[in-house]
């Protein structure tokens, strides 16, 4: 049995009980934040705290997200994962439990704050190597999508779809472009330069997105924040995924059409592996601050 966070205490995620008039239940209405634990080492926590804070801000709820930081390391240690290869915290906030309305509470609520720890896997090289299959869907999402809110519906349907025509995931197109995946930013290579939508509101400012942004430029490999047509996918060298979960993850099948030759391109290699090793370095540095 896993142990959970919940409104300031730690507890087995079956004894967590959240109130039925929760505005999260109800009316979708908090923010979350996903960070990746290497080892039981945060890896770009403060960006993800930044993001969190922001969202919180715009949503106008009012939490402190530096206590986070305590939160996910106790939960790796009560889950047995500070020794994990990959892990994260989810951290979840709601406006509160209140009875339903469609304006904040008149009375002012605590915020319900929810936390959780897992581990995750990252696919086999053979899996990775193969590369990954995608599908074109309309984007249905509302055009504040740059707030990581619970609101997730129509990621889910436009995942599920993919999965159901036996992709791996879904490239969300609105007004003709290529915006992001249903979980992951989204990349496209065209003749050596990296492309991927600026940091709008109709992407999620992914931390995967900057630090990959951060790796192109120290790696010489030219980048341009662009929006990229969905027409262009056909004529693009490589495309890509950046995400949390998915690290760098090569997509070398849109829409049954292979991309390029259809095989893992060298800008997504090279930029993967460039991650990973950013990935070992702040494990090392880690480990140097605590010897
Ligand atoms: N998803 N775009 C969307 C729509 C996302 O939901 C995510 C993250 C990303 C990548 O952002 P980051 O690099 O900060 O993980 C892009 C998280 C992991 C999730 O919902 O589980």
């Amino acid at each position: 049995m896993s142990t959970v966070f919940l409104n300031g205490a730690y507890v087995p995620k079956a004894e967590a009980k959240v109130s039925v008039d929760d505005r999260g239940f109800l009316l979708s209405d908090g923010v979350y934040e996903v960070t990746p634990f290497y080892e039981g080492v945060p890896f770009g926590l403060d960006r993800h705290l930044a993001r969190l804070a922001h969202g919180l801000s715009w949503m106008r709820i009012d939490v402190d997200v530096r206590m986070f930081e305590e939160i996910a390391h106790r939960l790796l240690g009560e889950n047995g994962l500070d020794t994990a290869e990959r892990s994260y915290a989810y951290l979840q906030v709601t406006r509160g439990a209140a009875p339903r309305t469609h304006y904040f509470p008149k009375e002012p609520v605590e915020p319900t704050i929810y936390a959780f720890a897992t581990q995750w896997k990252r696919p086999s090289a053979d899996v990775w190597n193969r590369g990954f299959a995608a599908i074109t869907v309309p984007d249905r999402r509302w055009t504040r999508v740059d707030i990581k809110t619970i609101c997730l519906l129509p990621n889910v349907l436009a995942f599920q779809a993919a999965l159901d025509a036996g992709a791996d995931d879904a490239i969300l197109v609105r007004d003709g472009v290529a915006l992001e995946g249903a979980h992951q930013n989204f990349w496209g290579v065209f003749d050596g330069v990296a492309v991927t939508h600026p940091a709008t509101n109709l992407i999620l400012p992914g931390i995967t997105r900057g630090v990959v942004l951060e790796i192109a430029r120290e790696q010489g490999v030219r980048v341009q924040e662009r929006a990229i047509a969905v027409e262009e996918l056909v004529a693009a060298d490589e495309l890509f995924f950046t995400g949390t979960t998915g690290e760098v993850r090569p997509c070398v099948l849109v829409d049954g059409r292979p991309v390029g030759d259809g095989r893992v391109g060298p800008v997504t290699r090279m930029l993967s592996d460039a991650f990973l090793a950013r990935v070992e370095r702040a494990k090392e540095m880690a480990g140097a601050a605590t010897s």
